[in-house]
């Protein structure tokens, strides 16, 4: 009798218990459904909501030249990995040993497991590609190597300028920009031919990289067949260059999307995706905490440049190759449009996964989500060279106590994050080669054969 008392009382107690959280979520959801609404651009949740990554047709932002198919994707997927094609080393000893993930790894959301990605002129991986490091028979001046921390290749069809200065791409922010293409960085003249932003920054990425494309080079890995089955309409003369592979290399990165994250399973419609804590960070990401008044599109990205007056690369204490205080790289925007209102601006960049990177920034000086957040929190700028009066007027104190701050970089660390990366990398390459690199010491750390 006794048991059956304490049994109903704990039942009722239970029943009480998950009721009470059921209207606290409950309360909690159409709070920040009032608060999303607020911010989208047509007054509804599903603006934020990503496409799946086979629906290529609702795939934004693409190249009119260069429409996604799955030919396309099949082929960019293996030649971003391929070490088959790194044909243009600076020492003989680095032949075919890296390729474009040697700096954006998937396992680390496509970013490089370091502060500096090091592809030519590197050796060792690592687990994850924390292990790389410069090859002793190198300069620091002879890696390939460039002064800012390495984009994610996450949701990049969210973005038309490539890169954190936003240089590449003919359209978006870059309309109006045309005296500078060609003047400060020659590669920039490559927008004159009209070209989206991946499509131009992929060509100009296999040049920087040291790859090489061509019929003979494709023949020999076993990639002509593909390259003639996702360009069936481009002219044979054509087909076997370093444009087709950018464009195959940007139809795969605009179906890199972190669509399975909790928060985006919540904007569907399951409201048990995020948890209570998650609900109450994104409030802040959409209220108090101003977030979402520069990071906003379904990424978080946005076509926007800001100054926060982080540090430069050379600046982040880490032993770093080919930056210093010269860097054209440190005037973000205005070191590629010359505009003195562009100095010191960065791109705003996309907020998934991004517990993975582990430096932050574009000159990687935080280490943690947190950190960050209570940068902005703070809005205490730490790089003395940038004056006070470029630094943009919503960086600003936001009051948010210890609990929020942990509450909004539990929002950032699980609410926005996609496990399951890896379905966007390849099981091989046609080279059959050991990748993201191919050189001895990163076969060991990969047990690769
Ligand atoms: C040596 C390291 C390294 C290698 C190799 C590398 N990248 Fe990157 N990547 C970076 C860095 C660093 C940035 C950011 C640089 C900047 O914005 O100033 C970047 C940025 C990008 C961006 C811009 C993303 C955005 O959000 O704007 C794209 C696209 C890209 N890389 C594609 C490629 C492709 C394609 C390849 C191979 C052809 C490649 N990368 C190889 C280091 C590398
Ligand atoms: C004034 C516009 C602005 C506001 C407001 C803003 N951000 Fe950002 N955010 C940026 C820019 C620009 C960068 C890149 C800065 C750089 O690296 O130089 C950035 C970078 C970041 C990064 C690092 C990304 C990376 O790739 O390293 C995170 C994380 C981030 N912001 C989160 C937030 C959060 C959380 C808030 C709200 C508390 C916020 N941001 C508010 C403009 C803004």
């Amino acid at each position: 009798m006794k048991k059956l008392a304490s049994l109903v009382i704990f039942a009722m107690v239970f029943y009480l218990f998950s009721c009470k959280n059921d209207v606290t979520d409950l309360t909690a959801d159409n709070a920040l459904i009032e608060s999303i609404k607020e911010h989208s651009k047509t007054g509804e949740l599903d603006w934020y909501i990503m496409p799946s990554s086979t629906d290529y047709a609702n795939l934004p932002n693409q190249d009119p030249k260069n429409p996604v198919t799955a030919a396309k994707v099949a082929l960019g997927k293996m030649l971003f990995f391929e070490t088959g094609i790194g044909l243009n080393p600076n020492k003989t000893v680095s032949l075919t040993t890296y390729s474009c993930s040697s700096c954006h790894v998937p396992e680390k959301s496509f970013t490089a497991g370091r502060f500096q990605g090091i592809a030519d002129g590197g050796v060792g991986f690592g687990v994850t590609g924390e292990g790389r490091e410069k090859n002793a028979q190198y300069l620091g001046s002879e890696v390939d190597a460039q002064g800012a921390r390495p984009l994610p290749m996450l949701n990049l069809t969210y973005v038309r300028n490539a890169l954190w200065n936003g240089a590449f791409g003919s359209y978006g922010m870059n309309v109006g920009t045309d005296n500078a293409w060609g003047v400060t960085d020659p590669l920039t003249g490559i927008n004159k031919e009209g070209l989206e932003g991946l499509e131009a920054n992929n060509h100009r990425a296999l040049i920087t990289h040291r790859q090489v494309i061509n019929k003979e080079v494709l023949d020999k890995l076993g990639y002509t067949p593909m390259f003639d089955e996702a360009f069936p309409n481009t002219h044979v003369n054509e087909r076997y260059t370093l444009q087709i592979a950018a464009n195959a290399i940007a139809a795969y990165f605009r179906t890199i999307l972190t669509n399975e994250a909790p928060f985006q399973k919540w904007l569907k419609g399951n409201s048990e995706a995020m948890t209570l804590q998650q609900k109450r960070g994104a409030q802040l990401f959409f209220g108090k905490a101003g977030c979402v008044n520069c990071h906003n599109s379904p990424s978080f990205n946005n076509q926007r440049f800001a100054a926060l007056g982080v540090k430069n690369l050379f600046q982040s204490g880490h032993e770093v190759f080919r930056t210093d205080e010269n860097d054209a790289r440190n005037k973000g925007r205005g070191g590629f449009t010359l505009r003195d209102e562009d100095l010191y601006k960065f791109k705003v960049p996309q907020l998934y996964n991004m517990k993975d990177v582990g430096f932050y920034f574009h000159g990687a000086s935080k280490n943690s989500l947190r950190e960050v957040v209570e940068y902005f929190n703070l809005a205490i700028t730490e790089n003395p060279d940038v004056p006070q009066d470029r630094i943009d007027p919503l960086f600003k104190p936001l009051g948010l106590t210890p609990s929020q701050v942990t509450d909004l970089t539990e929002f950032l660390e699980n609410g926005l994050y996609d496990p399951n990366l890896l379905r966007y990398k390849p099981s091989f390459v046609m080279s059959g080669n050991c990748f993201p690199n191919n050189d001895t010491k990163s076969k060991l750390d990969m047990g690769c054969k």
